[in-house]
């Protein structure tokens, strides 16, 4: 890391020397929160080394994730462009599930009952939090409201969703939940699977030379075009499951189904929407094979840095309903050295990049710094009237977190309430 040295007006010795402190101060907060800080050479993401240094600088994250915060810079230039975020833009008095939080004190949540919601909400909470604490530099306050849902009601609102259609400009893609975790049946902690696929991975040449998928086709219209693209066909290992609820398969094929670490043992996996963007998209990206990806209308961060042709490309596109796909398998089973490259680089843009817990503790600095840039300071403090003190706004993460959520999440504007009276005596 170099410190660049102050333009000419600030050569004032009073003044150097509040810098040179300020500079030996950040300095000493990055030997203890980063390894990987490098006295001599330049330093350079190394994921063997890195993929869980959670305390990377904002100029390292810069460095190593380049790309990645497109949708965050996208977001603010709209937000520029149609004026500062509003108090009341924030406020989800009237929505349901929805949760927002000010430097992780919970305002307010609605969440709708099951453990879909809950356990989306908490991950989120979670991998906002980890950031938070594991940040080289404090991290402005500010005010946001996020939602978990895979598709939201239209609306005006900057809010911060899972993913966006291109005619959504307002909203605000946020990291992923799945990076924290996902219930055990469907995917379990990102990191535990990351390990996971470590141990099962082969050498891509020893893996089976089909491309597998497995999924509900009752979610899109083109997941069962792609089922009767590949019924038959010996290219491809694809079944239909169903899920009973979120923890059991039902149905004829029940018994095909596989894990994702499971998936990294074919050559090539496929990517498909289902009501809304792909969440399993991010985890087959970990594997070292070739991710087939059909043209997509949901957005999510890293499709920023999805390549589809040239020396780095790193996924193979084909059409929404799937027509091209036997083509396709057929060129790439016929050259089983590109099909390598392309898996090759999507290792090294994907898992060993942009998909690291490292990279999204990044997004998720990156996204809180730059909303603070365009919307109204977090009140701590709400004004009671007629008196001068205030009375402190939401629950704190800590409580929050340890709180019986299936009926506290319902009664938390209520709760709060009773906790400003007794705060206001
Ligand atoms: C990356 O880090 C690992 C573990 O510290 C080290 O063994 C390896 O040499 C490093 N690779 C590069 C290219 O610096």
């Amino acid at each position: 890391m170099t410190f660049s040295l102050p333009t000419s007006k600030f050569w004032n010795p009073r003044v150097l020397i509040v810098i040179f402190v300020l500079n030996a101060f950040i300095y000493t907060i990055l030997l203890f929160h980063s390894r990987t800080f490098d006295f001599v050479g330049k330093w350079a993401f190394n994921s063997t080394r890195d993929s869980k240094n959670f305390g990377l600088s904002e100029e390292q994250c810069t460095t190593a994730f380049r790309g990645l915060f497109t949708e965050i810079e996208r977001a603010v230039r709209y937000r520029k462009t149609i004026g500062q975020v509003r108090v009341e833009e924030i406020d989800i008095s009237s929505e349901k599930d929805v949760a927002t939080g000010g430097m992780l004190y919970i305002i307010e949540a609605h969440i709708s009952l099951g453990d879909h919601p809950r356990m989306r909400a908490l991950a989120t909470l979670n991998a906002i939090h980890r950031a938070l604490l594991t940040s080289p530099v404090p991290i402005p306050n500010s005010e946001f409201s996020f939602s978990v849902n895979d598709i939201l009601a239209p609306s005006p609102r900057p809010i911060w969703a899972l993913t966006r259609l291109a005619t959504e400009p307002e909203k605000w893609v946020m990291s992923d939940f799945g990076y924290w975790a996902w219930s055990r049946a469907l995917m379990g902690g990102y990191e535990e699977m990351r390990a996971q696929i470590a141990e099962l991975e082969k050498p891509f040449e020893e893996k089976i030379p089909k491309v597998v998928w497995r999924g509900d086709r009752k979610n899109n219209v083109n997941r069962v075009k792609l089922i009767a693209e590949a019924e038959g066909k010996e290219w491809a290992d694809v079944r239909d499951i169903q899920w009973r609820d979120a923890r059991h398969v039902t149905g004829y094929d029940a018994d095909s189904t596989i894990t994702v670490p499971e998936h990294c043992l074919y050559q090539f996996v496929i990517q498909t929407e289902g009501w809304s963007y792909s969440g399993r998209g991010k985890y087959l990206q970990n594997c070292n094979s070739v991710v087939i990806i059909p043209k997509r209308i949901w957005i999510e961060p890293q499709h920023a840095l999805i390549v589809s042709s040239g020396p780095l490309q790193n996924f193979v596109e084909i059409e929404e309903d799937y027509s091209d796909l036997e083509t396709v398998m057929e060129e790439l089973l016929a050259n089983p050295e590109k099909a390598k490259m392309i898996a090759q680089n999507g290792v090294d843009a994907f898992r060993d990049r942009a998909l690291t817990p490292a990279a999204q503790a990044c997004y998720w600095r990156k996204m809180l710094v730059a909303w603070a840039e365009v919307s109204p300071k977090a009140e701590r403090w709400e004004h009671v009237e007629g008196g001068r003190i205030g009375k402190r706004r939401g629950v704190d993460f800590e409580t929050y977190i340890v709180e019986d959520h299936d009926g506290l999440f319902y009664n938390l504007p209520i709760r709060h309430e009773a906790m400003q009276k007794l705060q206001s005596r």
